[in-house]
């Protein structure tokens, strides 16, 4: 009878309008999927079990695992980590016996059956653990794309959206001393309400693509603060003064913080005050400001202590201010000339979604060797490995949410999307001293609802964190004039700005490098601008006539012909050029030039130097693209 039933449905089934049968095979849309998730801050300085390594993993392509046949959400899902047993009923999975995945890393690389899967995909992981008194316990997910479901022990804790910011779930309450099990579906299908949504010109890399581990802090702890350097009318004072919050979680009444930079000799304690808050201000003498040429980090120490416990934690910290004035970047009070470049979070030679340090070393190592001071992190925030070598490494960086090309502008439940990324992107890398502006967009379509929409971006990043500079990537508007072309830079969103990001492709996606000579730009505004994305691309190791597309010379020649339009533009303090390494997209396909990777890229993803690399090398180690002034 029931088969029957289903039989009929499924018939049923099959003739309802695409949007309604998408709901029967992946998560149901629209509803913001992230639930019970927190955030530690600083997290990779927190004593922490690793739970990266081998997962078994269960593709599941019609949610079985977690929906009934009427689509309605199961008691006995896969959550519940069953086993088929003599005697028993249909148990049809068993993730003791299923093929493992590896954790940090994308499914995609891993298994040539998965390279092109969208849609679930459940984990599992048994781990020990002994609990100790006073203490909570978080699991934490550097990231998981893209959206995931967390159960401990067959109890849900936590749901997040989001594929490259991270989360934490309290898991305190159905920990067990000895066995436990974690279990994640992880869901990287791609939806219309998504932050990126249906389009990106990057590959859909799905899983629990960074670190997982287990962080044990006590009830009373440190999950967020700000420390940043007051900007002052003489910026080359050494004499300088540090505030900002310590936001304790579970604080006692009077408990105290303190925040010490023992190299400085300097100290300062505050009560924890409104919003479990205690406001910090740091006189520090001989203060060594961070920069590209000095990166210089220092040890700060954290506490928060009361009669009943005590919390502590490290961090690596450099101190400088960033600002825009007029259409100069200020770093430490000093015009600075952004020389950067664009990177994808793509693993160079193995390919698939960075996260290692080797990748990190790798890619940030061949920006130093191309004489970049900045890099722009696109399209969505990148591993943290990568923020902390930037810090080290004296590179400031650009970082980005997904907001990208064309989302659903109009949607409020959107919206909620982006601001909870964006929340958690500022927090993740509030305290990376390299990172001086957020940017909230690329190459999103002018029109009213957008430029409302981003504003509040704009405006949210703002407060959220008023010590750096906010930018987005624009489209800019093309005038065909009797030389050649105007470019003109008017959109709205510009007002919300402090710096302005343009993209454009003269000599590839619009006329011949050559073209970049006639072309003019019109900047309505009078503010700092990046030149975001430039270029075109080519496959390594073929060569020919500079007019041929796909070679290196064609490639090389586009560089030749931008320089010079650049160095024209009168506001121009920055320039990412697309991209360092050429990247996997599925947007990507000629055969035996591109084979699913935009080729862009000034490296190969085999690490093949292309004849541009020199050339903005050259322009960037002679300092002969762009001023500060
Ligand atoms: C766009 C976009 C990039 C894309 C690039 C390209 O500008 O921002 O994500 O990869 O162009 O077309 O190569």
């Amino acid at each position: 009878m029931i088969h029957a039933t289903r039989a009929a449905l499924f018939a049923a089934l099959l003739t309802l309008p695409a949007a309604l049968l998408a709901q029967y095979n992946a998560y149901p849309p629209s509803k913001v999927e992230t639930a019970n998730t927190t955030l530690l801050v600083d997290i990779d300085h927190r004593p922490a079990t690793s739970l990266d390594g081998e997962w078994h993993a269960i593709v599941d392509p019609y949610a079985t695992g977690l929906y009934d046949f009427h689509h309605v959400i199961k008691r006995n899902g896969y959550f519940m980590n069953a086993k088929p047993k003599p005697g028993g009923g249909p148990v049809e999975y068993d993730f003791s016996i299923s093929p493992t995945l590896k954790v940090p890393g994308d499914w995609n690389t891993q298994r040539p059956d998965l390279f092109y899967y969208e849609g679930p995909i459940w984990y599992q992981k048994d781990f020990q653990h002994t609990s100790k008194p006073n203490t909570r316990t978080f699991i934490h997910f550097g990231a998981a794309n893209y959206r995931s479901h967390v159960w401990v022990n067959t109890k849900s804790v936590c749901e997040h959206e989001g594929g490259f910011t991270p989360f934490d779930c309290d898991v305190t309450g159905v920990l067990h001393d000895g066995n436990n099990f974690v279990i994640v579906a992880v869901d990287n299908t791609r939806i219309p309400d998504g932050v990126p949504t249906l389009q990106t010109d990057w590959w859909n890399y799905g899983g629990l693509t960074r670190d997982v581990s287990l962080v044990d802090v006590p009830a009373q702890f440190i999950d967020d603060y700000d420390l940043h350097l007051v900007r002052t009318p003489d910026e080359s004072s050494t004499n300088r003064t540090i505030e900002g919050y310590v936001h304790v979680e579970g604080a006692a009444q009077g408990a105290t913080v303190s925040v010490s930079i023992p190299e400085l000799h300097a100290t300062a304690r505050a009560t924890v005050g409104t919003g479990d808050r205690a406001l910090i201000k740091l006189p520090v003498k001989s203060l060594s400001l961070w920069s590209p040429e000095n990166p210089k980090l220092y040890k700060v120490e954290l506490a928060v202590s009361s009669e009943s416990s005590e919390d502590t934690l490290e961090d690596d910290m450099g101190f400088r201010t960033i600002e825009a004035r007029g259409t100069e970047i200020l770093l430490n009070g000093q015009p600075v000339f952004l020389r950067g470049v664009s990177i994808h979070a793509e693993a160079p030679m193995r390919t698939g979604r960075a996260y290692s340090q080797q990748d990190v070393d790798t890619l940030l190592g061949w920006c130093k060797e191309l004489g970049c001071n900045f890099a722009r992190l696109a399209h969505y925030p990148h591993d943290q490995r990568m923020t902390r070598a930037a810090d080290r490494l004296g590179i400031m960086i650009w970082s980005e949410i997904p907001d990208y090309w064309a989302l659903q502008f109009d949607n409020p439940v959107v919206l909620e999307k982006s601001k909870q990324q964006l929340g958690e992107m500022i927090r993740r890398d509030r305290d990376k001293a390299s990172i001086i502006l957020w940017s909230v967009a690329n190459e999103t379509p002018v029109y009213e609802a957008r430029t409302k929409y981003l504003t509040t971006m704009a405006n949210t990043a703002r407060q959220l964190d008023p010590t750096r500079l906010i930018t987005a990537a624009l489209l800019v508007r093309t005038e065909k004039t009797a030389a050649g072309s105007n470019k003109i830079v008017d959109d709205p969103l510009g007002n919300a700005l402090d710096v302005l990001g343009t993209n454009e492709y003269i000599g590839w996606y619009e006329q011949g490098p050559a073209g970049a000579d006639t072309t003019t730009w019109d900047i309505r505004y009078q503010k700092p601008l990046i030149m975001s994305e430039w270029g075109g691309a080519a496959r390594a190791g073929r060569h020919g006539a500079a007019d041929q597309r796909w070679t290196e010379e064609y490639q090389a020649e586009i560089y030749k012909h931008q320089i010079p339009m650049l160095n024209k533009i009168p506001q121009l303090r920055g320039t990412t050029p697309w991209v360092l390494m050429d990247f996997r997209s599925p947007m990507r396909t000629l055969p035996g030039t591109q084979d699913n990777f935009n080729r862009k890229g000034l490296i190969s993803d085999q690490g093949e130097k292309k004849q541009a690399f020199f050339i903005l090398q050259k322009a960037y180690k002679d300092k002969t693209l762009g001023k500060a002034e």
